[in-house]
């Protein structure tokens, strides 16, 4: 169903690529790296694995609250960020495509409407509050952490309204996606007695969206969970190999890899299909927060990480392709496309008298779609730029799981090689705890003097112009 052609990154007369013996080389250090996730995964560590096999009743679960949002709510509003957005966008976006909720509003889909509130911006909120029925509307709140300071605001906000309109009801309305032991959305969970799924602990954020995280959104929306995860499994199966030649998952990882340790340390995904645009950024936060790191595993300092950029063929190629061919040759460029583009859709016209229009009449929009993304392929490959192209057979759920699942393996691996943790997110830490200083949380008054501080000094600096 999936297919990886890394032509365009190996070393050619005609292109500065990596020398085929690179990845020969690293084939050794790649076996040491699959022992250690071999002894990680076997301590139940790497959860996203595991997290396949959640059992039937735990997946009739989420089936039955799907089927009650579904049976008593017109729209379903998602209040969660990073992992706790980004997956389940990813999926909807993938398997309902473009205009889901206008297609509900007009009677073409059966299924409430979804929106994403993935912000703490006081417009979006309030436009939201006042487009949407809220008494009409599910709200699954998710936090892995269960303590996310813009998850909380917003649930405290919505509460806050719901109480208002539905005082009888309101609890019914929530449903929150959180740690089954820990966190203090688990201690609301039981004191309020409020509808739950859980997110097994050792998951970490950004590696939930096969979890009840992207699942219960996804079969809210009428989508086949049992589909995305048999995908996923079947990557699974098809990722055993300890050898980076002949598991697909380590050897993404590995081109991303050593890509980087050959300059290209910025890694933009660009989908050449609107529904996988969701996909590109979901494999953004998973690459970025898993592989951004100050400190290897040993303490020492590393500083490592490719910086992931979201593109979309054929729009970026009229905003972005101009600096990937004649700027830094400083990316990996990967391609995401569909071996056929559907619906058949053709450019239909009697072409307005026009010699130069003639050449679309008659051609399929798929077609078009294809010919400008081999073109762009070809065209950066003159200029000197190396890539990779991922070609799915058709975009249904079994593939969209294996995609979810190859990266989420192929991140893991990168980790190993890089010889960084995958799992953790120190540095995003510091940014937290200021913002608690700031918003006057007891015991952070220290950041709060730190920031406000600095806050002074850069207000007098003279670095400032009018
Ligand atoms: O990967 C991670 O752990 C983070 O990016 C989280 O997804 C993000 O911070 C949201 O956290 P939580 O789900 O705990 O609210």
């Amino acid at each position: 169903m999936l297919r990886v052609n890394y032509y365009n990154m190996m070393s050619a007369p005609d292109l500065v690529g990596l020398p085929v013996s690179c990845l020969d080389a690293l084939v050794a250090k790649g076996k040491t790296v699959h022992t250690a996730l071999m002894a990680q995964q076997q301590a139940g560590d790497l959860y996203f694995v595991d997290i396949l096999d959640q059992s039937p009743s735990e997946r009739q679960h989420i089936q039955d609250l799907a089927a009650k949002v579904r049976g008593n709510y017109e729209n379903l509003a998602i209040l969660g960020i990073g992992g706790s957005s980004l997956g389940p966008i990813a999926v909807h976006q993938a398997l309902n495509g473009p205009f889901y909720n206008e297609r509900v509003l007009q009677g073409m889909v059966d299924g409430p409407r979804i929106f994403f509130l993935d912000n703490v911006d006081p417009d979006t909120l309030a436009i939201f509050a006042k487009t949407v029925d809220l008494t009409k509307t599910c709200f699954n709140v998710i936090s892995k952490s269960g303590g996310t300071t813009e998850t909380l605001a917003q649930m405290l906000w919505i509460i806050d309204q719901l109480k208002a309109l539905n005082p009888d009801g309101w609890k019914d309305q929530l449903i929150i996606t959180t740690d089954p032991d820990r966190g203090s959305f688990r201690s609301l969970v039981h004191s309020g007695n409020f509808a739950s799924l859980p997110i097994p602990y050792p998951l970490g954020g950004r590696y939930t969206v096969l979890s009840a995280v992207g699942l219960l959104p996804a079969a809210t929306v009428g989508l086949d969970i049992d589909g995305l995860l048999a995908g996923a499994k079947a990557m699974r199966e098809r990722c055993t190999s300890a050898d980076l030649r002949e598991n697909p998952a380590y050897l993404l990882g590995a081109l991303h890899y050593l890509a980087d340790q050959h300059g290209h340390n910025i890694a933009v995904m660009m989908p050449y299909s609107d529904r996988l645009y969701g996909f590109a950024q979901w494999f953004g936060q998973l690459w970025a927060e898993s592989l951004g790191k100050k400190f290897a595993t040993t303490g020492e300092i590393v500083s490592t990480g490719q910086t992931p950029v979201s593109a979309r063929g054929t729009t970026d190629q009229h905003s972005q392709v101009q600096l990937y061919a004649e700027g830094p040759h400083d990316k990996l460029i990967s391609f995401l496309r569909l071996a056929e583009p559907s619906p058949a859709l053709p450019i239909t016209s009697d072409g307005l008298g026009e010699p130069g229009f003639q050449f679309l009449i008659g051609a399929e929009f798929g077609q078009l779609l294809n010919a400008e993304e081999q073109a762009i392929e070809f065209a950066l490959r003159q200029f000197g730029c190396i890539s990779y192209t991922l070609e799915l057979q058709r975009l249904d759920a079994p593939t969209l799981g294996a995609m979810i699942y190859l990266y989420e393996l192929a991140t893991v691996f990168a980790g190993g090689l890089y010889g960084v943790n995958p799992l953790d997110q120190p540095g995003v830490e510091l940014g937290k705890v200021l913002t608690f200083g700031l918003m006057g949380r007891s015991g952070y008054e220290e950041q709060k003097s730190a920031i406000q501080g600095y806050q002074t000094e850069r207000q007098k600096s003279p670095y400032v112009m009018e």
